[in-house]
């Protein structure tokens, strides 16, 4: 006898997924909308005041500030709106901004810009998505003077068990990213401190300034770090 075949079979695990990717999405909506009205214009006025204190008067050009990783592009924004010329780019087109914020669609580690065409490079939480963090701080670090890194950074005090949830909850941060942005590509991994100094150091970069930021997301505490080249020759 003939196996009837059932139209549009229903599969719970597809059902499972569908769900997973609207909370995941309906999660990320809220974090965009606390950003772009609270933290974007507050990093911005930080951005603009790292520039000025960072330009010699010789330099004549206009500044200029390119976003690495931008995602639906309010850091640049929130640049823009303060003055500042500002380029996104991403490896995923989620730009909110065609028509006022430039957007390039680019891998970081690749960057379609010549060498010191920028004052500034951001990366904000990008890091831990890329598959080798080091390729993109140097390329960072060739298109501009500086570098502002905001990362997540797992805390190494307190007790063990403490240590373990930040380790699910951010390596489950990247996997659910992934399931988003499939362009997206990095082993999940639980970066300290420590990691990304190492990473700073291993691109030849040296740390001006940390300080800790306060942002929604995974319980991990967020810093934000300054950078410069070394000066060194051993490059
Ligand atoms: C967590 S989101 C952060 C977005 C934005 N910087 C913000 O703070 O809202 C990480 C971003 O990095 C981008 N990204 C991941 N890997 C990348 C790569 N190799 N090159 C360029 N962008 C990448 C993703 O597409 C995503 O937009």
């Amino acid at each position: 006898m003939q196996k009837e075949t059932v139209p549009n079979s229903h599969n719970p695990r597809q059902d499972v997924s569908k769900i997973r990717k609207r909370l995941i999405a309906a999660k990320d909506k809220g974090f965009e909308i606390f950003n772009d009205t609270v933290a974007f214009p507050r990093d911005a006025r930080i951005i603009k005041e790292i520039v000025a204190k960072h330009r010699t008067n010789e330099d004549t050009r206009p500044s200029r500030v390119v976003d690495i990783g931008s995602g639906t592009g309010g850091l640049g924004k929130a640049l823009h709106d303060i003055g500042v010329n500002v380029v996104s780019t991403d490896i995923e087109n989620w730009h909110h901004h065609n028509g006022t914020v430039p957007f390039v669609r680019a891998t970081a580690d690749r960057l379609p810009f010549g060498t010191d065409t920028f004052d500034v490079s951001t990366l904000w939480f990008v890091l831990h998505h890329t598959d080798d963090p080091v390729k993109v701080l140097k390329e960072a670090a060739r298109v501009s003077d500086l570098v502002i890194v905001q990362e997540d950074t797992v805390r190494t005090d307190g007790p063990k068990w403490w240590r373990q949830l930040q380790q699910i909850t951010y390596e489950r941060h990247v996997e659910n990213f992934q399931i988003i942005n499939t362009n997206s590509r990095s082993t999940p991994t639980s970066y300290t401190n420590d990691d990304w100094l190492t990473s700073f150091e291993k691109a030849g970069l040296e740390v001006v300034e940390a300080k800790q930021v306060h942002k929604p997301g995974n319980p991990v505490r967020k810093i934000q770090y300054v950078l410069k080249e070394s000066e060194t020759i051993f490059k």
